[in-house]
Parts: C-alpha cells; sequence; structure tokens
C-alpha cells in the first residue's frame, strides 16, 4: 500500500465528490460538495499554493488511486493557539480501515516540518467521532484537553465539544 499527496485538480472534483458519505459531512463538511463548489474549493487551494498561505489542501492517493483529502490550516483560531496549524481528513469508504489517513496526516506533518509550517500541527475531533479520535492517538498525537468550540454549532444550535490533540512538528 502507497499513500501519496498530491495536489488536486479539476479532473480530480467527480472521484472527490463521489468519495463523499453521511460520515464526511456529519464531522467534516456539513454538507455533500457539489461540481461546482468543489470546483471553487480546489480552485481556491491553488490560489493558496500559488500565494504561499492559507489552507493548503492534497489528495491522497492509494496506490495511485484518489482515496481521501487532508488540508491543514494555519489560519483557524477556534481552541488554537498561535503557532498551531489544523489538520482536517477524510477517507473515502471504499479505503478505510487500513490507515490511510494516519498516512496521509504523517506526509502533511513532515510536509509542514519541511516548509515550516507553525510549531505544532493540532487536530480538533468530536469525541463521538471514534475513528478520527484513533487517527489521532494512532498518529502519536498528544491530547491536551476537551474545548467548547466557538465556531461549530450542533443541528440544534449548541456549540460542539471538541478534543484537541497536537504535535510538535
Ligand atoms: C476518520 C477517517 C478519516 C479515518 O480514516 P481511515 O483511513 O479509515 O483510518 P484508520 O484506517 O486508521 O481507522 C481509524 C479507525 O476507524 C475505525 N474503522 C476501521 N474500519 C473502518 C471502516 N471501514 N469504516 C469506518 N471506520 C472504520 C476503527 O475504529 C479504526 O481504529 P482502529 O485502527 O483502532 O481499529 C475516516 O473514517 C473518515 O473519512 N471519516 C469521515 C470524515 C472525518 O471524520 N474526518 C475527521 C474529522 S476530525
Amino acid at each position: 500500500m502507497r499513500i501519496t499527496l498530491r495536489a488536486l485538480t479539476h479532473e480530480d472534483v467527480e472521484a472527490h465528490n463521489a468519495g463523499e458519505d453521511e460520515r464526511t459531512v456529519r464531522w467534516l463538511t456539513g454538507g455533500y460538495g457539489a461540481v461546482e463548489s468543489t470546483t471553487v474549493h480546489f480552485d481556491r487551494l491553488a490560489d493558496n499554493a500559488r500565494a504561499g498561505c492559507g489552507k493548503r489542501g492534497f489528495g491522497v492517493c492509494l496506490d495511485g488511486r484518489l482515496a481521501g483529502y487532508v488540508d491543514y490550516d494555519p489560519d483557524v483560531g477556534d481552541g488554537l493557539e498561535t503557532g498551531d496549524a489544523n489538520i482536517s481528513y477524510a477517507v473515502h469508504p471504499w479505503a478505510r480501515g487500513r490507515g490511510v489517513a494516519g498516512e496521509a496526516v504523517r506526509l502533511m506533518c513532515e510536509y509542514m516540518r519541511k516548509h515550516r509550517i507553525g510549531t505544532r500541527a493540532a487536530i480538533r475531533v468530536d469525541p463521538d467521532n471514534y475513528s478520527s479520535v484513533r487517527v489521532a492517538e494512532k498518529s502519536g498525537f498528544v491530547y491536551v484537553h476537551d474545548f467548547t468550540s466557538s465556531t461549530d454549532k450542533q443541528p440544534d444550535g449548541t456549540p460542539v465539544t471538541m478534543r484537541l490533540y497536537v504535535h510538535d512538528l
């Protein structure tokens, strides 16, 4: 099994959207991507890559096939300290349960270290999202504390509690 990260292009939009399911929506995106919204998202990532700032996102490939998504965002402040860069990820349902996310996180941390992005990588996860909690734990991230989000809300409007994990870069 070979995991690689690469830039996302318009040719990836269909496979990216097809790789979303109810877990992706519940725990990460808040809604299914459409061709237009995903294209705008990828274009924004490409702009950030050119400018060398802001959120940077990559396709996660498993033996060359698009199998997920990972990004870091140095501009997320909710629950984080200066110098923290937030990491988010999703793996397509067909590729889950094989350690793809952990390897993507490892490669992302390597990239951040090389490009001097922040002093700590952070994973913020809802405690009920057991699969993602396991990714943080298995990737060697250290649990800091649970905190009440000032930005994310439950469907009923109550604030989300998140668990913060960090890894020195
Ligand atoms: C969280 C997620 C990225 C994990 O990716 P992954 O590559 O399957 O990760 P792993 O293979 O390391 O599995 C992690 C845990 O998921 C669970 N798991 C195993 N197989 C699974 C499957 N087929 N489907 C769902 N979860 C599974 C297990 O609890 C596993 O922990 P374990 O290794 O201790 O048994 C993936 O489930 C996902 O895309 N979820 C929706 C988006 C999301 O939650 N993003 C994170 C937001 S903080």
